[in-house]
């Protein structure tokens, strides 16, 4: 159990997990490069729970034990800090968002955005998001080869600013999505997150430098963003059931309304953590569905037993075998390799160690999601293992756990289930990857390397 100890933080606490003898630099440099062989190699030479350190932050625990992921989802969440461990994104969703806020702020924020992604609010958007995906796969020509990544984020961000955001189809809707789109793809290289790691790489030396780029893109997407609150803040008569109606009209405990910049950073954070996450794993789940025929036998044989055209949403994303094909695309190649890091506040007993105050602790989603002793044969891909067992919320966790797991959770996978249905059921698609694919860093998540490349064979 963590419990925090009585004594002083003066006390010297001598048991710490095992801190494998590698160079600081070498570390960092190592997982940059190829993240799943660090890790991989550390937890098989070193165990489940050990300290690592990168780049200027400061040492982590990193843990891959589904009792210890227990011991810290359930823990007491005031013993920690969890919106200060990610400091790293501030440059781009601002001080005021969900992600780094902690206490307090942080539960009162949870809960005024937390109905906008759950319920009836949530159902409604079905039928935008099955609109949405046939729109983008109008596009597609018979034959002709697309990459899946770039397509899904097209998808997923169209939800977001539509159905989340109540934005409507017009100029700044298609500046917002060309200047997100840029800003994000100046990720695309393992390498090019590199800047949001090391704060000495963050001056603005002009255009030619990805600072400078990312800065400027920033302003423009700030100043589009700004361009749509002031608008909806004087159409009160037009206030629609969308995240940014709700947080227009939120007021404090003293009848104060978000300011701009409240608003502002909020907005970036749900586009910043809704719409490439969902379009990594979609994007993951057509490579796999296509990769291998029995798996998309399997899954067109469930999809064609009901009418995907005017099912009720909850119809097709209560289907089992489509839910085990979401989850296992979760589990092999999960968006997030880990969780946020939680920052101990107190000293603490945790796992039989004894960890004093500012201590990092970080759960590993993709060493979990690779332990055999949970998941025999863990490099292959096998959604019957979701219709066989049921796991726990320490040993599947694709969406964090505790007081910060997912707040976008139900919506991405509904989401994810009515994009894939309303593909499946209206294209034949070919996978023209024939090599096995292996994930890619980009900024902070994972994504297929080379995006998943798509033909159709036909329009059904
Ligand atoms: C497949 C898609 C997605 C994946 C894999 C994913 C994964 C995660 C993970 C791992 C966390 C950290 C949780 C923790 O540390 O315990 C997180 C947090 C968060 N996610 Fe997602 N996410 C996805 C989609 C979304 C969507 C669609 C939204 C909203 C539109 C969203 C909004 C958030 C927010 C606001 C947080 C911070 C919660 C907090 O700090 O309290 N995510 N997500």
């Amino acid at each position: 159990m963590i419990t925090a100890q009585e004594n002083s933080t003066n006390q010297i606490l001598p048991k710490l997990p095992i801190k494998p003898p590698i160079p600081r630099w070498l570390q960092t440099l190592r997982v940059l490069i190829n993240p799943i062989y660090y890790l991989q190699k550390t937890q098989q030479e070193y165990g489940d729970i050990f300290i690592s350190e990168f780049g200027g932050f400061p040492a982590q625990i990193i843990i891959s034990n589904p009792q210890a992921i227990q011991e810290l989802f359930t823990a007491d969440a005031q013993l920690f800090y969890s919106g200060e461990g990610n400091n790293t994104i501030e440059p781009l969703v601002g001080t005021n968002s969900l992600i780094l806020l902690d206490g307090d702020r942080h539960l009162q924020q949870r809960k005024l955005l937390m109905p906008s992604f759950h319920g009836e609010r949530m159902r409604a958007y079905g039928e935008l998001i099955r609109d949405i995906t046939k729109q983008v796969a109008s596009q597609w020509n018979i034959k002709k080869p697309f990459v899946a990544r770039p397509t899904m984020q097209d998808i997923s961000l169209q939800v977001i600013l539509r159905a989340v955001f109540g934005l409507k189809e017009g100029e700044r809707y298609q500046q917002i999505k060309q200047v997100l789109t840029e800003m994000l793809d100046s990720f695309n290289y393992p390498l090019s997150a590199v800047f949001l790691f090391f704060q000495f790489l963050q001056h603005d030396l002009g255009d030619w430098t990805p600072w400078g780029r990312f800065v400027r893109r920033r302003k423009l997407l700030d100043k589009l963003l700004y361009q749509e609150i002031n608008e909806r803040r004087t159409q009160v008569e037009n206030q629609g059931e969308d995240i940014l109606s709700l947080l227009l009209s939120a007021r404090d405990e003293n009848g104060q309304p978000m300011t701009d910049v409240e608003l502002r950073d909020e907005l970036m954070t749900m586009l910043f953590a809704g719409h490439e996450t969902t379009a990594i794993a979609l994007s993951w789940a057509l490579y796999w569905v296509h990769y291998i025929p029995e798996v998309r036998d399997k899954l067109l044989q469930e999809l064609n037993s009901i009418d995907i055209a005017n099912a009720d949403p909850t119809t097709i994303t209560q289907l089992p075998y489509l839910n085990a094909v979401c989850s296992e695309t979760l589990r092999i190649y999960p968006v997030a390799f880990f969780s946020f890091t939680r920052i101990l506040k107190v000293p603490m007993k945790f796992m039989g160690y004894d960890l004093s105050p500012e201590m990092r602790i970080s759960p590993c989603i993709y060493l979990t999601h690779h332990r055999p002793d949970i998941y025999p044969e863990p490099e292959r891909f096998k959604p019957e293992r979701f219709l066989e067992r049921q796991f726990s919320p320490y040993e599947f966790f694709p969406f964090g756990g505790g007081n910060r797991r997912c707040l976008g959770m139900a919506f991405a996978l509904f989401e994810m289930k009515l994009v894939l249905a309303t593909i499946l059921s209206n294209y034949s698609l070919e996978l023209l990857d024939k090599v096995p694919l292996k994930p890619v860093r980009r900024g902070i998540v994972f994504a297929p390397n080379g995006g998943v490349n798509l033909m159709v064979k036909e329009k059904k």
